[in-house]
């Protein structure tokens, strides 16, 4: 008896599982051709400015760029977190106040050819689906040098702005759709604006993982690596992932959504 309970609850448990909506796209998730992307690998680097490669070979360039992430933490006062302020893309200053209580989604995108329209859209994605327990924030990194990557990087940045904020010259679809991820001002690499979200994410303590990445905060791991930061509900813990796949993130953002049901706020 108790037996037959069990594993009915098993079936009832998986069969509920299974109809919970694949999260990331299709598009968003695989490789078309193992192989051929394998071939093309090379095709996923800024000089290639390659538009597709993203899209056909999202694991392999993904994989191409990963680097080991690292969990970093805020025991004391992680509110502070939620008393610094943002500018999105709108040129609107916006307060992370709104945030506490969620899982927030910080993704530091730079802004070469392929990779960052690819991250753009996908994150949009996962702003979609999660959009109950998920903040998502993109914050575009970008340089004026005209002469290092085949497509400028603000004009990258220029036509993903556009997107966000539909672009009022056109009529499609896609660009009217509300978006759900929020669009931040650009970060100037080398630029003199302060930014206080990255600067605090960045400068928390790191008790787990890749310790270099801490040492390495320089602005080339930023200008050719998206860096993706999910910090937790109370602001707790701070994880950050260097070009990570999107199941990479999907796995992580369940880890940080299970611990907001806990009521002591299990570490993760
Ligand atoms: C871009 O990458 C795709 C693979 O996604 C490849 O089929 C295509 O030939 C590449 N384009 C160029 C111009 O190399
Ligand atoms: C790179 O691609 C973009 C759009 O696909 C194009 O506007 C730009 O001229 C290309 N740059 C080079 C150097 O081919
Ligand atoms: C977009 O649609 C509006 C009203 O539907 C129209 O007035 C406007 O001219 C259109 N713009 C373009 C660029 O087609
Ligand atoms: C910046 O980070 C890169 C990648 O980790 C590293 O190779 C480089 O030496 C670092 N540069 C400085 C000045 O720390």
């Amino acid at each position: 008896m108790t037996t037959l309970l069990l594993f009915l609850l098993t079936i009832a448990t998986t069969t509920l599982w299974l109809s919970v909506p694949a999260v990331s796209a299709f598009e968003f998730d695989h490789d078309l051709s193992p192989d051929q992307c394998r071939k093309d690998i090379n095709q996923c680097t800024a000089k290639s400015n390659n538009s597709t490669m993203w899209y056909s070979c999202p694991i392999s360039c993904a994989k191409y760029f990963e680097l080991e992430g690292c969990m970093a933490e805020q025991r004391t006062d992680p509110e502070q977190l939620y008393e610094l302020r943002a500018k999105r893309s709108d040129d609107v200053s916006m307060s992370l106040e709104e945030n506490e209580g969620y899982v927030t989604l910080y993704a530091v995108i730079p802004m070469l050819p392929g990779m960052a329209q690819y991250y753009y859209d996908a994150i949009e994605h996962i702003a979609h689906v999660y959009k109950y327990t998920l903040v998502a924030m993109i914050l575009p990194y970008y340089d004026d040098d005209q002469s290092t990557a085949s497509s400028p990087s603000s004009s990258i940045l220029q036509s993903i702005t556009d997107t966000s904020l539909g672009d009022s010259n056109s009529n499609n679809s896609k660009s009217k759709k509300k978006m759900k991820s929020i669009l931040l001002e650009g970060h100037k690499r080398g630029g003199n604006v302060p930014n206080p979200v990255l600067e605090y994410l960045l400068s928390r303590k790191v008790v787990a993982g890749n310790f270099n990445l801490n040492n390495n905060n320089n602005e080339s791991i930023l200008m050719t690596t998206p860096n993706i930061f999910l910090i937790s509900h109370t602001g707790m813990f701070i994880e950050r992932m260097v070009s990570p796949t999107m199941e990479m993130i999907e796995r992580r953002l369940k880890v940080h959504l299970r611990a907001m049901d806990e009521p002591s706020g299990r570490e993760l």
